[in-house]
Parts: structure tokens; sequence; C-alpha cells
């Protein structure tokens, strides 16, 4: 056996969900209720160095530059599956770091996972292959399974009590259909009810779940198709009604869980009548304020315009489709 290569630095961009995933089968091993479609970004990354060093007596995590104890806890947890993974007990520092807003609707924790994902299965030399991956990086979180792969990835729900049939494959490569991204920030806080927390809440008590997750595979079928036959305007039909359905689970759970704000409704309208007028382009929103309008790249400045005059609309960002997570670094 080779001797272990230590030290591993990946990049990994978040994705944004077309068809959404809102709730699991499975809280431990972070199955997912249904499949789900996404896009991986550029523009946005997290970049994670990772170093097992048998002098540390524990892991030593660096968060965006702080120590974090939240972060560390849930960081060390994951990597104690690739070292149960590696049959070992060595522990690591971590040096993480996002390069845009961390905790508010923008996907860090997909970027983030599936960056450390890539970093710890190299630099243990696991020679894991990309389901592999996409697996284990779910179990950080499930979006992080998407986020292995770049341009348009779909994640499948899987059957298994094991999980090890839920991850993600990639459907169509980024340069295939080259779709922009405009993100309208219109809050920098951080989101009152993560992801996690909301989703087991919609569950238990949402009158609109069971019928939420019945709708996922005719969603996906039909989003499948537009993705493979570029038909931009069935993306946009089924990627709201989606994005609404979703938020419509949410609003139903109790206590009711309003991730939007007044901007983020402005801007609904906003491209909505841009749509009307032969824009080419469709919200979606995730578990935070912030809105991404998914456009064709032609009509990207003009949606960037019309979002930025949005009274609350903070910041925008524009970005195209990307690659997955990939090794910066490394020491093989
Ligand atoms: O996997 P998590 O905990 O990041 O949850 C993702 C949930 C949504 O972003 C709202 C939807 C999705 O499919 O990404």
């Amino acid at each position: 056996m080779t001797s272990p290569i230590w030290q591993a630095t990946a990049q990994a961009q978040p994705n944004i969900a077309l068809v959404k995933y809102w709730g699991k089968r499975d809280d431990t091993l972070n199955l997912p209720a249904a499949g789900s479609l996404s896009i991986t970004l550029d523009a946005l990354h997290t970049r994670t160095t990772l170093r097992f060093d048998e002098t540390l007596a524990a892991d030593d995590v660096l968060f965006n530059g702080q120590h974090d104890d939240l972060q560390t806890r849930k960081i060390s947890a994951f990597l104690d599956l690739f070292r149960t993974h590696a049959g070992i007990a060595t522990r690591a520092s971590v040096e993480t770091a996002n390069d845009f807003p961390t905790g508010a609707g923008l996907a860090s924790s997909a970027s983030g996972f599936a960056a450390l994902a890539l970093a710890a299965g190299r630099a243990l030399q696991l020679q894991l292959p990309p389901h592999a991956l996409s697996v284990l990086a779910r179990r950080g979180s499930g979006s992080a399974a998407r986020s292995v792969f770049g341009g348009f990835v779909e994640m499948t729900a899987g059957t298994r009590d094991d999980g090890e049939d839920a991850f993600a494959s990639p459907l169509l490569n980024a340069a295939a259909w080259p779709l922009t991204v405009v993100v309208a920030i219109t809050s920098r806080a951080v989101k009152d009810t993560s992801s996690r927390v909301g989703m087991d809440d919609s569950r238990r008590t949402s009158p609109f779940y069971r019928a939420w997750v019945a709708t996922a595979n005719a969603d996906l079928d039909a989003a499948r198709e537009a993705v493979h036959g570029r038909d931009f305007a069935r993306l946009a039909e089924v990627s709201e009604a989606s994005c609404l359905a979703m938020h419509a689970v949410m609003l139903a759970t109790r206590p009711g869980l309003i991730y939007w704000n007044a901007a983020t409704v402005e801007c609904i309208h906003a491209l909505r009548a841009l749509r009307a007028g032969g824009t080419g382009v469709f919200f979606t929103i995730d578990a935070g304020p912030q809105v991404k309008a998914v456009c064709l790249p032609e009509h990207a400045e003009a949606v960037a315009m019309a979002l930025r005059t949005i009274p609350g609309v903070a910041e925008t960002m524009v970005s195209g489709l990307g690659e997955g997570a990939r090794i910066i670094e490394s020491d093989a």
C-alpha cells in the first residue's frame, strides 16, 4: 500500500436547484425524499485546504478566517466518515473560506461540503469514484452531493436504506447550454431557520408536504427534457413552479417559514414582467431572501440592471455555469 498523502486543497462552487429538494426520507444519512435538478455556478467559490496531522489532538478548523465551534463540530463529524473509511484516527487542520456571504441562502453548505469531501478523499488517497464522492458529500448537506459536478446535475433520491444509491450525476455540461445567473442580494443576514431544521419542520407539520413530494418526479421529468432539448420556456415554467410549490410548503409549515422579504417579492414581479416582455429569464429562490434570476446570456445585463433598481436589492452578482469540485493543489 502506498503511504497516504496528507494534504490537499479543493475548490467547489455552489449550485442552485431548479427542481427543489425540501424534505428527507432519513435524517441521519441525509437521504432526500425526492430527487432534484440543479445548475452549478462558476463565480462563487469555496476553497478548502485540509491537512491530516499526527501531532494534532483535535481537529483545528478555520472557517472564513475564524474559529467557530458550530462549524468545527459539523466539519469534524464529516471528517469522521473519511477517517472511518481510511481506518485512521488522525486529526486534521482545515482552512475553508467562501468569497460570498455564508449561510444566507447562497448554498454555501453545498460548495463547502463538496470541497471538503474532495480534499479529504484526495488527502487520504481513497480513490473514490465521482458517485461515491457525491454520496459522502451528501452526508454533509443534501445539496452538496450536486456540487461535486458541474453544469446541469440531477440528484436521485434512491430507495436503499443505506443511501448508497442517493447521489448526483451530471446531466449536461456547462458549455453545452451556457445560461447566466444574476443573484440579487436582498439581505446579508444569516437566516433564522437552517434548511436542515426547516425541512424537518415542514415534513412534520406542513399539510402540503405529501403533495409536494408526490409532484417531484413529474417536475424532474419535465426539467430533464427541457435541459436536453435546450427549451428555455419549459425550464422556466417548471423551475418557477417547483420553487413556488416549495415555498408554499414552507409557508404552510407550523410555525410558518417565511424566507422572503419585500424586495424578494418585488424581484419576482419584475422578472415576470421582463419575461412577459420577451426577456429570457426566470426566477428561483431557496431558503433565504436572495433571488436567483436564470437568464439567457444575451439578456443578463438587462436583467441585472432591472434588479439593481429595485429598492432593497443591495447588490447583484452575475455568474455563468461552472465546473464541479476540483483539486487545486495536493502533495500527490
Ligand atoms: O442540502 P441543504 O441543507 O443545503 O438544503 C437545500 C435546500 C434548498 O436549497 C432550499 C433547495 C435545494 O434543492 O437546494
